[in-house]
Protein backbone atom coordinates (compact mmCIF):
# COMPACT_ATOMS: atom_id res chain seq x y z
CA UNK A 1 0.00 0.00 0.00
CA UNK A 2 1.52 3.45 -0.87
CA UNK A 3 2.00 6.07 1.72
CA UNK A 4 0.02 8.53 -0.04
CA UNK A 5 -3.03 6.17 0.52
CA UNK A 6 -2.62 6.26 3.93
CA UNK A 7 -4.28 9.51 6.18
CA UNK A 8 -2.94 10.10 9.08
CA UNK A 9 -5.31 12.70 11.77
CA UNK A 10 -2.57 14.51 13.98
CA UNK A 11 -4.22 15.72 17.13
CA UNK A 12 -2.74 17.90 19.89
CA UNK A 13 -3.18 21.45 21.18
CA UNK A 14 0.65 22.28 20.76
CA UNK A 15 0.86 24.22 17.23
CA UNK A 16 4.42 23.42 17.61
CA UNK A 17 4.17 19.82 17.98
CA UNK A 18 1.35 19.77 15.19
CA UNK A 19 3.46 21.26 12.61
CA UNK A 20 6.38 19.86 13.68
CA UNK A 21 4.57 15.88 12.92
CA UNK A 22 2.63 17.09 9.74
CA UNK A 23 5.92 18.49 8.08
CA UNK A 24 8.00 15.04 9.31
CA UNK A 25 5.15 13.06 8.02
CA UNK A 26 4.10 14.50 4.66
CA UNK A 27 7.80 14.90 3.68
CA UNK A 28 7.49 10.74 4.32
CA UNK A 29 4.40 10.81 1.84
CA UNK A 30 1.19 10.68 4.43
CA UNK A 31 -1.74 12.66 3.80
CA UNK A 32 -1.91 14.43 6.90
CA UNK A 33 -5.29 16.28 8.65
CA UNK A 34 -4.35 18.34 12.12
CA UNK A 35 -6.94 18.99 15.10
CA UNK A 36 -6.21 20.95 18.48
CA UNK A 37 -8.70 19.15 20.44
CA UNK A 38 -10.11 15.51 21.02
CA UNK A 39 -13.98 17.27 19.78
CA UNK A 40 -12.41 19.00 16.75
CA UNK A 41 -10.26 15.79 16.04
CA UNK A 42 -13.39 13.65 16.05
CA UNK A 43 -15.34 16.00 13.77
CA UNK A 44 -12.27 15.60 11.23
CA UNK A 45 -12.60 11.90 12.30
CA UNK A 46 -16.29 11.02 11.10
CA UNK A 47 -15.76 13.35 7.93
CA UNK A 48 -12.31 12.47 6.54
CA UNK A 49 -12.01 8.43 8.01
CA UNK A 50 -8.18 8.82 8.63
CA UNK A 51 -6.44 5.19 8.30
CA UNK A 52 -4.36 6.10 11.44
CA UNK A 53 -4.66 8.84 14.24
CA UNK A 54 -1.79 10.17 16.65
CA UNK A 55 -3.33 11.76 19.62
CA UNK A 56 -2.24 13.64 22.79
CA UNK A 57 -3.41 12.28 25.82
CA UNK A 58 -3.84 15.49 27.94
CA UNK A 59 -5.58 18.25 25.94
CA UNK A 60 -8.59 21.01 26.85
CA UNK A 61 -12.18 20.57 25.75
CA UNK A 62 -11.84 16.57 24.75
CA UNK A 63 -8.89 14.54 26.33
CA UNK A 64 -7.07 11.78 24.08
CA UNK A 65 -8.35 8.76 26.46
CA UNK A 66 -11.67 10.27 25.20
CA UNK A 67 -10.91 10.71 21.74
CA UNK A 68 -9.50 6.90 21.40
CA UNK A 69 -13.01 5.79 22.78
CA UNK A 70 -15.32 7.81 20.68
CA UNK A 71 -13.16 6.57 17.50
CA UNK A 72 -13.06 2.97 18.74
CA UNK A 73 -16.69 2.85 19.33
CA UNK A 74 -16.93 4.48 15.67
CA UNK A 75 -14.82 2.42 13.76
CA UNK A 76 -13.11 0.13 15.98
CA UNK A 77 -10.18 -0.79 13.60
CA UNK A 78 -8.20 2.50 13.28
CA UNK A 79 -5.13 2.34 14.13
CA UNK A 80 -4.92 5.12 17.17
CA UNK A 81 -1.02 6.10 18.93
CA UNK A 82 -1.37 7.83 22.10
CA UNK A 83 1.67 10.63 22.53
CA UNK A 84 2.13 10.27 25.98
CA UNK A 85 3.70 11.88 28.86
CA UNK A 86 6.44 10.54 31.31
CA UNK A 87 5.03 9.17 34.16
CA UNK A 88 1.69 8.74 32.50
CA UNK A 89 0.95 5.41 33.77
CA UNK A 90 -2.14 5.40 35.24
CA UNK A 91 -3.56 6.99 31.32
CA UNK A 92 -1.46 4.80 29.45
CA UNK A 93 -3.07 1.80 31.36
CA UNK A 94 -6.38 3.64 30.20
CA UNK A 95 -5.27 4.23 26.69
CA UNK A 96 -4.55 0.18 26.64
CA UNK A 97 -7.95 -0.60 27.76
CA UNK A 98 -9.19 1.48 25.59
CA UNK A 99 -7.37 -0.48 22.58
CA UNK A 100 -5.15 2.10 21.45
CA UNK A 101 -2.37 0.84 19.00
CA UNK A 102 0.76 1.75 20.57
CA UNK A 103 2.53 4.69 22.36
CA UNK A 104 5.15 7.53 21.75
CA UNK A 105 6.68 9.25 24.75
CA UNK A 106 7.45 12.89 24.60
CA UNK A 107 9.22 14.50 23.28
CA UNK A 108 8.24 12.58 20.31
CA UNK A 109 11.13 11.24 18.16
CA UNK A 110 10.16 11.45 14.65
CA UNK A 111 12.06 8.56 13.50
CA UNK A 112 10.80 6.37 16.42
CA UNK A 113 7.02 7.57 15.49
CA UNK A 114 7.88 7.10 11.73
CA UNK A 115 8.52 3.35 12.96
CA UNK A 116 5.27 3.20 14.78
CA UNK A 117 3.01 4.19 12.13
CA UNK A 118 4.36 1.45 9.91
CA UNK A 119 4.24 -0.94 12.39
CA UNK A 120 0.19 0.69 12.39
CA UNK A 121 0.75 0.46 8.22
CA UNK A 122 1.46 -3.70 8.24
CA UNK A 123 -1.56 -4.12 10.24
CA UNK A 124 -3.74 -2.47 7.96
CA UNK A 125 -2.77 -3.98 5.61
CA UNK A 126 -2.53 -7.26 7.64
CA UNK A 127 -6.29 -6.83 8.00
CA UNK A 128 -7.36 -6.14 4.51
CA UNK A 129 -5.39 -9.02 3.47
CA UNK A 130 -7.58 -11.32 5.58
CA UNK A 131 -10.78 -9.65 4.75
CA UNK A 132 -9.76 -10.27 1.13
CA UNK A 133 -9.25 -13.89 2.10
CA UNK A 134 -12.32 -14.22 4.55
CA UNK A 135 -14.59 -12.71 1.09
CA UNK A 136 -12.91 -15.03 -1.48
CA UNK A 137 -13.32 -17.88 0.68
CA UNK A 138 -17.32 -16.99 1.72
CA UNK A 139 -17.15 -16.86 -2.20
CA UNK A 140 -15.84 -19.88 -2.84
CA UNK A 141 -17.92 -21.97 0.06
CA UNK A 142 -21.38 -20.40 -1.63
CA UNK A 143 -20.19 -21.69 -5.21
CA UNK A 144 -19.30 -25.27 -3.21
CA UNK A 145 -23.11 -25.16 -1.30
CA UNK A 146 -24.61 -23.90 -4.54
CA UNK A 147 -22.81 -26.82 -6.50
CA UNK A 148 -24.01 -29.56 -3.98
CA UNK A 149 -27.61 -28.08 -4.13
CA UNK A 150 -27.48 -28.67 -8.09
CA UNK A 151 -26.13 -31.83 -7.63
CA UNK A 152 -28.70 -32.72 -5.39
CA UNK A 153 -31.74 -31.79 -7.07
CA UNK A 154 -30.10 -32.97 -10.42
CA UNK A 155 -30.84 -36.22 -8.50
CA UNK A 156 -33.93 -35.37 -7.61
CA UNK A 157 -34.25 -34.27 -11.47
CA UNK A 158 -33.28 -37.67 -12.77
CA UNK A 159 -35.19 -39.62 -10.21
CA UNK A 160 -38.19 -37.81 -11.34
CA UNK A 161 -37.72 -37.88 -14.50
CA UNK A 162 -36.99 -41.61 -14.71
CA UNK A 163 -40.51 -42.30 -13.02
CA UNK A 164 -41.95 -39.74 -15.48
CA UNK A 165 -40.64 -41.83 -18.29
CA UNK A 166 -41.99 -44.80 -17.15
CA UNK A 167 -44.85 -44.01 -17.07
CA UNK A 168 -44.97 -42.47 -20.80
CA UNK A 169 -43.56 -46.02 -21.83
CA UNK A 170 -47.03 -47.44 -20.94
CA UNK A 171 -48.66 -44.77 -23.09
CA UNK A 172 -46.17 -45.53 -25.70
CA UNK A 173 -46.25 -49.11 -25.74
CA UNK A 174 -50.60 -49.11 -25.45
CA UNK A 175 -50.15 -46.91 -28.25
CA UNK A 176 -48.16 -48.96 -30.41
CA UNK A 177 -49.93 -51.72 -29.22
CA UNK A 178 -53.43 -50.10 -30.63
CA UNK A 179 -51.97 -48.90 -33.79
CA UNK A 180 -50.47 -51.98 -34.56
CA UNK A 181 -53.89 -54.17 -33.94
CA UNK A 182 -55.73 -51.64 -35.66
CA UNK A 183 -53.85 -51.81 -38.70
CA UNK A 184 -53.61 -55.54 -38.97
CA UNK A 185 -57.77 -54.80 -38.51
CA UNK A 186 -57.84 -52.28 -40.52
CA UNK A 187 -59.68 -50.37 -37.97
CA UNK A 188 -59.79 -46.73 -37.53
CA UNK A 189 -61.20 -45.90 -34.70
CA UNK A 190 -58.23 -48.24 -33.42
CA UNK A 191 -55.64 -46.88 -34.85
CA UNK A 192 -57.12 -42.93 -33.73
CA UNK A 193 -56.72 -43.87 -29.89
CA UNK A 194 -53.43 -45.57 -30.88
CA UNK A 195 -52.15 -42.53 -31.99
CA UNK A 196 -54.10 -40.07 -29.56
CA UNK A 197 -51.58 -41.94 -27.14
CA UNK A 198 -49.10 -41.30 -29.00
CA UNK A 199 -49.53 -37.61 -29.67
CA UNK A 200 -50.18 -37.05 -25.95
CA UNK A 201 -46.69 -39.00 -25.07
CA UNK A 202 -44.76 -36.99 -27.30
CA UNK A 203 -46.41 -33.83 -26.19
CA UNK A 204 -45.42 -34.66 -22.49
CA UNK A 205 -41.68 -35.71 -22.85
CA UNK A 206 -41.52 -32.21 -25.10
CA UNK A 207 -42.26 -30.23 -22.71
CA UNK A 208 -40.01 -32.64 -20.00
CA UNK A 209 -37.29 -31.88 -22.74
CA UNK A 210 -37.74 -28.09 -22.84
CA UNK A 211 -37.91 -28.20 -18.87
CA UNK A 212 -35.02 -29.61 -18.49
CA UNK A 213 -32.93 -27.30 -20.89
CA UNK A 214 -34.56 -24.39 -19.10
CA UNK A 215 -33.61 -25.59 -15.83
CA UNK A 216 -30.21 -26.83 -16.21
CA UNK A 217 -28.74 -23.48 -18.71
CA UNK A 218 -27.74 -20.63 -16.85
CA UNK A 219 -29.94 -17.91 -17.85
CA UNK A 220 -29.88 -14.45 -17.94
CA UNK A 221 -32.28 -12.25 -19.45
CA UNK A 222 -32.26 -10.69 -22.73
CA UNK A 223 -34.39 -7.77 -22.89
CA UNK A 224 -36.09 -5.99 -25.15
CA UNK A 225 -39.34 -3.36 -26.02
CA UNK A 226 -42.00 -6.01 -26.91
CA UNK A 227 -45.80 -5.16 -28.29
CA UNK A 228 -47.86 -6.31 -25.22
CA UNK A 229 -50.85 -6.53 -27.89
CA UNK A 230 -48.45 -9.30 -30.14
CA UNK A 231 -47.15 -10.86 -27.40
CA UNK A 232 -50.77 -11.79 -26.26
CA UNK A 233 -52.17 -12.79 -29.45
CA UNK A 234 -48.76 -15.07 -29.79
CA UNK A 235 -49.31 -17.00 -26.47
CA UNK A 236 -53.59 -16.36 -27.41
CA UNK A 237 -52.62 -18.80 -30.36
CA UNK A 238 -50.52 -21.55 -28.69
CA UNK A 239 -53.45 -21.99 -25.68
CA UNK A 240 -56.23 -22.21 -28.40
CA UNK A 241 -54.25 -24.58 -30.22
CA UNK A 242 -53.91 -26.64 -26.94
CA UNK A 243 -57.63 -26.35 -26.13
CA UNK A 244 -58.82 -27.72 -29.52
CA UNK A 245 -61.59 -30.49 -28.92
CA UNK A 246 -62.39 -29.60 -25.43
CA UNK A 247 -64.71 -27.39 -23.80
CA UNK A 248 -62.54 -25.03 -22.21
CA UNK A 249 -63.50 -21.60 -23.10
CA UNK A 250 -60.61 -18.82 -23.32
CA UNK A 251 -60.47 -15.54 -22.78
CA UNK A 252 -57.97 -12.74 -23.42
CA UNK A 253 -57.75 -8.85 -22.68
CA UNK A 254 -55.12 -6.55 -23.64
CA UNK A 255 -54.35 -2.95 -23.79
CA UNK A 256 -54.60 -0.96 -27.20
CA UNK A 257 -52.13 -2.14 -29.82
CA UNK A 258 -49.83 1.06 -28.73
CA UNK A 259 -48.57 -0.64 -25.41
CA UNK A 260 -45.57 -1.99 -24.86
CA UNK A 261 -43.31 -3.87 -22.24
CA UNK A 262 -39.72 -4.55 -21.42
CA UNK A 263 -38.93 -8.16 -20.65
CA UNK A 264 -37.26 -11.24 -22.08
CA UNK A 265 -40.38 -12.15 -24.67
CA UNK A 266 -39.15 -16.16 -25.03
CA UNK A 267 -38.61 -16.71 -20.82
CA UNK A 268 -41.46 -14.71 -19.99
CA UNK A 269 -43.63 -16.41 -22.78
CA UNK A 270 -42.74 -19.65 -21.34
CA UNK A 271 -43.47 -18.56 -17.98
CA UNK A 272 -46.47 -17.98 -18.68
CA UNK A 273 -47.24 -20.84 -20.71
CA UNK A 274 -46.74 -23.21 -18.13
CA UNK A 275 -49.44 -21.12 -15.94
CA UNK A 276 -52.21 -21.49 -18.58
CA UNK A 277 -50.94 -25.57 -19.42
CA UNK A 278 -51.79 -25.85 -15.17
CA UNK A 279 -55.16 -23.62 -16.03
CA UNK A 280 -55.56 -26.13 -19.18
CA UNK A 281 -55.11 -28.91 -16.85
CA UNK A 282 -57.29 -27.88 -13.53
CA UNK A 283 -60.00 -27.13 -15.93
CA UNK A 284 -59.82 -30.98 -17.20
CA UNK A 285 -59.27 -32.71 -14.05
CA UNK A 286 -62.57 -30.38 -12.66
CA UNK A 287 -65.70 -32.74 -12.87
CA UNK A 288 -67.74 -30.75 -10.78
CA UNK A 289 -68.42 -27.63 -13.36
CA UNK A 290 -69.56 -28.00 -16.67
CA UNK A 291 -68.47 -24.74 -18.28
CA UNK A 292 -64.90 -24.37 -17.77
CA UNK A 293 -63.16 -21.32 -18.63
CA UNK A 294 -59.64 -19.79 -18.79
CA UNK A 295 -58.44 -16.01 -18.38
CA UNK A 296 -55.50 -13.79 -19.57
CA UNK A 297 -55.63 -10.40 -18.74
CA UNK A 298 -52.79 -7.81 -18.97
CA UNK A 299 -53.18 -4.06 -16.84
CA UNK A 300 -50.86 -1.37 -16.80
CA UNK A 301 -50.65 0.56 -14.08
CA UNK A 302 -48.11 3.45 -13.49
CA UNK A 303 -44.85 1.71 -13.47
CA UNK A 304 -46.15 -2.07 -13.30
CA UNK A 305 -47.20 -4.28 -15.39
CA UNK A 306 -49.82 -6.53 -14.20
CA UNK A 307 -50.59 -10.17 -15.81
CA UNK A 308 -54.06 -11.89 -14.27
CA UNK A 309 -54.41 -15.60 -14.89
CA UNK A 310 -57.28 -17.16 -14.11
CA UNK A 311 -59.19 -20.59 -14.12
CA UNK A 312 -62.67 -22.08 -12.57
CA UNK A 313 -60.82 -25.60 -12.89
CA UNK A 314 -60.45 -27.76 -9.44
CA UNK A 315 -58.61 -25.49 -7.37
CA UNK A 316 -55.98 -26.11 -4.79
CA UNK A 317 -56.29 -26.98 -1.03
CA UNK A 318 -53.85 -24.62 1.04
CA UNK A 319 -51.34 -27.37 1.82
CA UNK A 320 -50.98 -27.52 -2.44
CA UNK A 321 -50.71 -23.30 -2.88
CA UNK A 322 -47.67 -23.61 -0.68
CA UNK A 323 -45.77 -25.97 -2.09
CA UNK A 324 -46.38 -24.96 -5.79
CA UNK A 325 -43.13 -23.59 -6.38
CA UNK A 326 -41.31 -26.16 -5.09
CA UNK A 327 -38.95 -28.13 -7.26
CA UNK A 328 -40.55 -31.03 -8.39
CA UNK A 329 -43.83 -30.74 -6.39
CA UNK A 330 -46.62 -31.98 -8.76
CA UNK A 331 -50.25 -33.31 -7.96
CA UNK A 332 -50.39 -34.55 -11.05
CA UNK A 333 -48.77 -38.23 -10.95
CA UNK A 334 -46.54 -39.28 -14.03
CA UNK A 335 -48.68 -35.99 -16.18
CA UNK A 336 -46.77 -33.61 -13.86
CA UNK A 337 -43.13 -33.42 -13.62
CA UNK A 338 -43.35 -30.03 -10.75
CA UNK A 339 -41.03 -28.45 -13.05
CA UNK A 340 -43.29 -25.61 -14.36
CA UNK A 341 -44.33 -23.17 -11.83
CA UNK A 342 -40.70 -23.72 -10.67
CA UNK A 343 -38.99 -22.51 -13.47
CA UNK A 344 -41.96 -19.53 -14.18
CA UNK A 345 -40.92 -18.53 -10.65
CA UNK A 346 -37.25 -18.13 -10.99
CA UNK A 347 -37.82 -16.39 -14.52
CA UNK A 348 -40.16 -13.95 -12.47
CA UNK A 349 -37.84 -13.31 -10.25
CA UNK A 350 -35.22 -12.59 -12.41
CA UNK A 351 -37.45 -9.78 -13.93
CA UNK A 352 -37.61 -8.48 -10.71
CA UNK A 353 -41.15 -9.42 -10.39
CA UNK A 354 -43.84 -11.16 -8.01
CA UNK A 355 -46.39 -13.73 -7.80
CA UNK A 356 -49.45 -13.80 -5.55
CA UNK A 357 -52.43 -17.11 -5.62
CA UNK A 358 -55.26 -17.15 -5.17
CA UNK A 359 -57.21 -20.03 -5.07
CA UNK A 360 -60.21 -22.31 -3.72
CA UNK A 361 -61.02 -26.01 -3.89
CA UNK A 362 -63.65 -27.01 -6.34
CA UNK A 363 -64.08 -23.41 -7.64
CA UNK A 364 -60.76 -22.25 -9.14
CA UNK A 365 -57.38 -20.51 -9.24
CA UNK A 366 -56.19 -16.45 -9.88
CA UNK A 367 -52.68 -15.82 -10.50
CA UNK A 368 -51.65 -12.01 -10.53
CA UNK A 369 -48.11 -11.83 -11.51
CA UNK A 370 -46.91 -8.18 -10.93
CA UNK A 371 -43.62 -6.93 -13.18
CA UNK A 372 -42.14 -3.32 -12.23
CA UNK A 373 -41.82 -1.10 -15.69
CA UNK A 374 -40.44 1.89 -15.26
CA UNK A 375 -41.76 3.78 -18.11
CA UNK A 376 -37.95 5.26 -18.84
CA UNK A 377 -37.56 1.23 -19.76
CA UNK A 378 -39.98 1.69 -22.73
N1 LIG B 1 -54.22 -23.42 -11.93
C1 LIG B 1 -54.02 -24.41 -11.06
N2 LIG B 1 -55.07 -25.05 -10.51
C2 LIG B 1 -54.88 -26.07 -9.66
N3 LIG B 1 -53.66 -26.51 -9.25
C3 LIG B 1 -52.60 -25.92 -9.76
C4 LIG B 1 -52.69 -24.83 -10.68
N4 LIG B 1 -51.46 -24.42 -10.99
C5 LIG B 1 -50.62 -25.22 -10.30
N5 LIG B 1 -51.27 -26.11 -9.57
C6 LIG B 1 -50.67 -27.11 -8.67
O1 LIG B 1 -49.28 -26.86 -8.59
C7 LIG B 1 -48.53 -28.04 -8.91
C8 LIG B 1 -47.21 -27.63 -9.49
O2 LIG B 1 -47.35 -27.05 -10.77
P1 LIG B 1 -46.19 -27.16 -11.81
O3 LIG B 1 -46.61 -26.49 -13.06
O4 LIG B 1 -44.94 -26.70 -11.15
O5 LIG B 1 -46.01 -28.73 -12.02
P2 LIG B 1 -46.94 -29.72 -12.84
O6 LIG B 1 -47.93 -28.96 -13.64
O7 LIG B 1 -47.47 -30.72 -11.88
O8 LIG B 1 -45.88 -30.42 -13.79
P3 LIG B 1 -45.15 -29.78 -15.07
O9 LIG B 1 -45.62 -28.37 -15.22
O10 LIG B 1 -43.71 -29.85 -14.74
O11 LIG B 1 -45.54 -30.64 -16.19
C9 LIG B 1 -49.44 -28.80 -9.83
O12 LIG B 1 -49.13 -30.19 -9.82
C10 LIG B 1 -50.81 -28.52 -9.18
O13 LIG B 1 -50.99 -29.34 -8.05
MG1 LIG C 1 -47.37 -27.38 -14.88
Amino acid sequence: MEKKHISILIVDDEEDIRDVLEIALKDVGYRVFLAENGEKAFGIFKLKQPDIVITDIKMPVMDGIELLRQIKRENSETEVLMITGHGDMDLTIRSLKNEATDFITKPVNVDILEIAIEKAVEKIIARQKLLEYTQKLELLILEKSKLADHLSSLGVMIGSISHNIKGLLTNLDGGLYLVRSGLKKADNNTMEEGLGLLEQAVDRIKKMIMDVLLYSKERTLKKDVIGTKTFVEKIGGIIELKLKGTRIAFKCKAPGSSDTFFADEAFLMAALINFLDNAIDACMADTQKKDHEIGLEILRETDLFVICIHDNGCGMDSTTKEKIFNLFFSSKGTKGTGFGLYISNSIIKQHGGSIHVNSIKGKGTDFKIILPMPKADL
